[in-house]
């Protein structure tokens, strides 16, 4: 037995996180050793727009992290997100190799390998490939065809894409700072990791990762990711609305947004109208500003925003067609979640439950990452424990596809590692 190191390293719009754990293999939990976060430059709504200054602030919060740590970060899995994700349900058939015995690995590799067989356009990479489920002699709904007799098995998985161009200017930011990349994990993907219950997975549900410049939607339907996608509106554009809307700066904007929300977090709208103007004589703004009326900046600013926002997350879970198989409802996590008025708006908008999502299932220096914002980073150490990692000598060119079933949710996983296309 022997304790593995997992790291993460969550690149969003707003901050760079990088997480450092060990899976002890002895207590079966994950312990996290080191954790950074630093403001983030040069992504915006999770493009890179700049690679010179994603690279050194990926290289600061890496460092950081290590330090805290007391080891070196050598590979780890990264998140992407933003509107370049899509995704799209696709379908492998195959013939079981030797029908007298039963169905093996081999087998579901091969029907996986079809159903990954679909025709991309080359500025497009697949990130994810996740079986929902595995169909049998006709017979669905199977979630490990292994040990079952057959003569044809099929799978139908769900398959998560990203713009290449992305992907590749991230790879080259790794590069520089020597770090093989364990794999890219979509954001939205890695928040469900963290804050979905098994229970709600089961059910069906939608966790919605509302960051700084972006939002990451990810829907599970009969146990199993059916949909995934990403809206180019985040937490960001209520910053900038208070800025435009009492006319001061974006960092008084964002100073004033927090505060409101520090105040009136765990309380419903109609509650916080008692006061009628929020005193934030204590933000000392530049703009001097002491008062602000709570209509104007709840009312006026931030809901209108929120209420377009979750008319987005409305369209999408309409356009996944999955809308009547998600009776869990709602789980909004990331930074936004945290903005005042987010669970009632949403549940009026969309019409369906909906409670924040906090991460979970970590042990160690958990005090920091417990907070929506780190959704993703937590996400990304419990989707590497999911996922077997390969020691690679060069890390590079090991294009090879890997596989685990995992117990806990017996969706079976398939992880690319996309190294061919370093430059
Ligand atoms: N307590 C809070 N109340 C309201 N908003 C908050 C709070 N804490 C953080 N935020 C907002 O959350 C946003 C950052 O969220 P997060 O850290 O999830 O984004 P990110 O991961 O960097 O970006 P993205 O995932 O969009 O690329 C910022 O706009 C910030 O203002
Ligand atoms: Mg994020």
């Amino acid at each position: 037995m022997s304790d593995k190191l997992i790291c993460g390293i969550d690149v969003g719009s707003c901050k760079v996180a990088t997480i450092v754990a060990v899976d002890s293999e002895k207590n079966n939990e994950l312990r996290i050793i080191g954790f950074n976060t630093t403001s983030a430059r040069g992504v915006k709504k999770g493009l890179i727009v700049d690679i010179d200054k994603v690279t050194s602030t990926i290289e600061e919060s890496v460092e950081k992290a290590e330090r805290m740590a007391g080891h070196k970060i050598k590979q780890a899995f990264v998140s992407v997100g933003g509107p370049h994700i899509a995704s799209l349900n696709s379908h492998g058939v195959v013939a079981v190799a030797n029908p007298q015995a039963e169905i093996n690995d081999n087998d579901v590799d091969r029907a996986i390998e079809a159903a990954r067989a679909i025709s991309l356009s080359t500025t497009r990479q697949i990130i994810e490939v996740s079986p929902r489920d595995f169909v049998v002699d006709g017979q669905p709904g199977i979630k490990n065809p292994v040990g079952m007799s057959g003569v044809r098995l099929e799978v139908n998985t769900h398959l998560i894409t990203a713009s290449l161009t992305n992907l590749k200017n991230l790879e080259r930011s790794l590069q520089a700072l020597d770090i093989v990349n364990s794999g890219f994990v979509f954001s939205g993907l890695a928040s469900a990791e963290a804050v979905l219950t098994d229970t709600e997975k089961e059910l069906g549900a939608v966790v919605v990762d509302f960051g700084g410049g972006k939002t990451d939607i990810c829907i599970y339907a009969e146990g199993a990711l059916s949909y995934s996608a990403s809206i180019p509106f985040g937490a960001r554009h209520i910053t900038n609305d208070i800025a435009v809307g009492l006319r001061i700066s974006l960092e008084s904007a964002e100073r004033v947004k927090l505060f409101l929300s520090k105040q009136f977090n765990h309380k419903v709208v109609k509650q916080i109208k008692k006061p009628e103007t929020l005193n934030v004589s204590e933000l000392q703004l530049p703009e001097n500003i002491n008062e602000i009326s709570l209509k104007e900046l709840v009312d006026g600013i931030v809901m209108p925003r929120l209420e377009e926002i979750y008319k987005f997350i409305g369209e999408e879970i309409v356009k996944s067609g999955f809308g009547e198989m998600v009776p869990a409802g709602l789980i909004i996590t990331g930074g936004g979640a945290l903005t005042v008025g987010i669970t009632e708006t949403g549940r009026r908008v969309v019409g369906l439950p909906i409670r924040q999502g906090v991460p979970g299932r970590v042990a160690g220096l958990v005090d920091e990452v417990l907070d929506p914002q780190f959704a993703t980073t937590v996400g990304l150490i419990l989707y590497g424990k999911q996922n077997n990692t390969i020691e690679s000598g060069s890390g590079k060119n090991f294009n090879q596809i890997l596989k685990n079933f995992t117990i806990g949710n017996s969706i079976g996983k398939l992880k690319d590692f996309f190294k061919q296309f370093i430059p």
